[in-house]
């Protein structure tokens, strides 16, 4: 069976067939600029693009920058609000004419950095951070996702945590690596005195420059870099939708197959 791993981000739609046994691209990736505003027909038109690069795929896995229930699309910090409440894997499964499952990004690049990169073989409690437009997290139990956390949206004194320490606030503030590794320790350290988790998977776009911030990181927990960096994203929608093809038993938990049609 082949799957197309789908990937909406805040700057980019990505796409590629994977290889969910190795967790690697079959092909090389086709990418559309993320429609702005980015409302539920626009992102539509963008992933059917993506898709019609590719054939011979039998099932697709997608993800999405927010709360994903049973299908449905609940919440929309930085897309259009259109997507509240939005049937969107039936959406999508009819546009696409194959079956979908949808899934938080976060949660679809932690399942790929646990099966194939930073996570691997690790127990106990551990969690994936996506610094990138927004903050995205996924935590993971001995390699089992409890889905849509939303702890990027934890209170710092007084301000949404994504709007003290996503990439695109370092971009647009023109923070120092000195500052910004500051305001991601000031967050890391409020989950560890929550969670006490064995690790942190950093991820997004800002994990590339690891190397400028992550040693001026002050916490106790140990911080890894995140291994698939782009690719995150489309493998772990892929590896997601192969689970919810293997039926209830394998199925990912908050995702769900949706058929045309159905
Ligand atoms: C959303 C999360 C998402 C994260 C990264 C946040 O604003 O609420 O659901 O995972 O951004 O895209």
């Amino acid at each position: 069976m082949t799957i197309l791993g789908i990937d909406i981000g805040g700057s980019g739609v990505k796409g590629a067939p994977v290889d969910t046994v190795r967790g690697e691209l079959l092909d090389e990736r086709f990418r559309v600029p993320t429609p702005q505003p980015a409302d539920v027909d626009s992102v539509m038109d963008a992933v059917a693009e993506v898709a019609t690069k590719f054939d011979g795929y039998d099932s697709v896995g997608i993800t999405f920058p927010g709360v994903v229930v049973d299908g449905v699309t609940r919440t929309a910090a930085n897309v259009h609000k259109s997507w509240i409440d939005a049937p969107a894997a039936r959406l999508f499964a009819e546009r696409l004419g194959k079956p979908v499952t949808l899934l938080n990004d976060a949660d679809a690049a932690g399942a790929a950095e646990v099966a194939f990169g930073a996570g691997r073989d690790q127990s106990g409690l551990i969690m994936m951070v996506t610094l990138g437009t927004g903050i995205g997290t996924a935590l993971f139990m001995d390699g089992v996702l409890l889905p849509n956390t939303e702890l990027g949206h934890l209170e710092i004194d007084g301000k949404d945590a994504e709007l003290l320490a996503s990439d695109r606030v370092r971009e647009a503030d023109d923070l120092s690596w000195e500052k910004y590794a500051h305001r991601v320790s000031r967050y890391l350290s409020h989950v560890e005195m929550l969670l006490s988790p064995r690790l942190f998977i950093i991820g997004g776009g800002v994990s590339k420059k690891a190397d400028k911030y992550f040693p001026l990181l002050q916490i106790r927990t140990p911080v890894v870099a995140a291994t698939l960096l782009n690719n995150a994203g489309i493998i772990g929608a892929a590896v997601s939708a192969e689970q919810a093809a293997a039926g209830p038993g394998g199925q990912h938990p908050g995702a769900i197959p949706v058929h045309a049609g159905s």
